[in-house]
């Protein structure tokens, strides 16, 4: 029986583990035991433990106290822990995913305890090195073993990085195996979107016309003034298109916000504005289906704005997942006014006919994991 220890600790994590441990689980059971190591980085129900109820996750078999703090204390912090962990169950693989924190410390302790490291979503790059997920990604990338690329464009930047496969095994971080196999969030929207009965915490928004954001990014929320700038100018569109806009706020964003109290003053008591707590995966799919228009900085929402159909701003000056602006169904707009203004007016009565497929064909765990299974023979 092998084992593989995979270490989640912030939302998309759970989001992203729960393809695999759902593929390990029915594909794989006497054969392999995946065991979830959640590094504590979120920790609000809403941010973690609703997930691994809704999604049939198998709770964490370790839940470490991380919690929040700066980049280094909250990496130490997880490093430290990881390692007690890893060292004493000594698994066959570490699975990571994404671009956190949780990520790359999880990365740093496997790869010095001589564990092969897999990394699902590698190669996604935005080219901005003050972006602290920028650099997450990139470490993981280059102690991983086994790199799995949602996009050929992920692919293409981890062959300019000298990490491309010569498909000879066995693999390891001279000689890593590198796979384009589709996005596993795809996998997810398309496995629990088809639920049909709408979540009780949005059933209030049926039939009403409204713009859907989620705003988290450091550079965006942790500046007064540019957080400011992004929320009046939206507040402005909203009144000026006579639509709704609905607001799942992230705690990132409750904790600026509340750091403006007449910034939130205006948003609570505007009738058509309704800031609602983190919602769980599936109304959060069932959201972005409802809506008319997403406005997200989050990597993962402006790729499901895309599953959903939706057009989408993104709150960002670059993103990796450039397919969807190359197609023009989302629009980069920074924290720029202007920028927000004249794409909001383009997007808002904007008509696709078609969204061609772009993330692979909602199977990319069940290639992730016999990859790893091969890897562990
Ligand atoms: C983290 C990731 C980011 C990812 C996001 C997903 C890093 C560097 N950032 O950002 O890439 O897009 O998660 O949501 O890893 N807080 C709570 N309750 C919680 C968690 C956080 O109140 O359960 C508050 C704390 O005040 C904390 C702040 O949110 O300081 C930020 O949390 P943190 O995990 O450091 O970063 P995120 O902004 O969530
Ligand atoms: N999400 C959710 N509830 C919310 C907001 C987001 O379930 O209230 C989900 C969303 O559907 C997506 C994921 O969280 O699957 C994206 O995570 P987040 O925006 O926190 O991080 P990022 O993708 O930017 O790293």
């Amino acid at each position: 029986m092998k084992k593989i220890i995979t270490i989640v600790g912030a939302r998309p994590q759970f989001i992203k583990a729960a393809a695999l441990n759902r593929v390990f689980r029915r594909d794989y059971s006497g054969q392999v035991k995946e065991l979830i190591v959640h590094t504590g980085q979120h920790y609000d129900e809403s941010m973690s433990s609703v997930f691994f109820e809704e999604m049939d996750i198998d709770p964490p078999f370790v839940t470490l106290q991380s919690g929040s703090g700066t980049h280094g204390v909250q990496t130490g912090k997880m490093m430290i822990a990881l390692e007690e962990v890893l060292l004493s169950e000594r698994p066959d693989a570490v699975l990571v995913y994404g671009d956190t924190n949780s990520t790359m410390a999880g990365a740093l302790v496997a790869s010095k305890c001589n564990i092969p490291l897999v990394h699902v979503e590698a190669g996604l790059r935005s080219f901005m090195r003050t972006m602290p997920e920028e650099i997450n990604r990139i470490v993981t990338d280059h102690v991983s073993t086994l790199l799995f690329s949602p996009t050929q464009k992920g692919m293409d930047n981890l062959q300019k990085e000298g990490m491309s496969s010569n498909g000879h095994r066995p693999f390891h971080p001279e000689n890593p195996g590198v796979f384009l196999c589709g996005d596993v969030m795809y996998d997810n929207a398309l496995y629990y979107g088809g639920k049909s009965e709408v979540a009780a915490e949005i059933a209030f928004l049926e039939g009403r016309k409204f713009v859907l954001s989620t705003i988290h990014r450091d550079h965006n929320t942790d500046h007064p003034e540019v957080l400011r700038g992004i929320i009046e100018t939206l507040m402005h569109l909203i009144d000026t298109y006579q639509l709704e806009w609905v607001l799942p706020v992230h705690p990132r964003l409750k904790k600026n916000l509340e750091a403006q109290p007449d910034l939130l003053a205006a948003l609570q008591s505007h009738s058509k504005i309704h800031l609602i707590q983190p919602v769980g995966y599936i109304a959060m799919l069932q959201l972005e289906k409802m809506s008319h228009m997403i406005v997200t900085d989050s990597g993962g929402v402006q790729k499901e704005a895309y599953f959903a159909e939706r057009p989408c701003l993104i709150l960002r000056d670059t993103t990796e997942w450039t397919e969807i602006v190359e197609t023009g169904r989302a629009k980069l707009v920074g924290a720029d006014p202007e920028k927000i203004r004249t794409a909001f007016g383009e997007m808002v009565t904007a008509q696709f006919a078609e969204w061609p497929q772009l993330y692979g064909d909602g199977k990319a765990a069940e290639a992730i994991a016999a990859e790893m299974m091969a890897l562990m023979q």
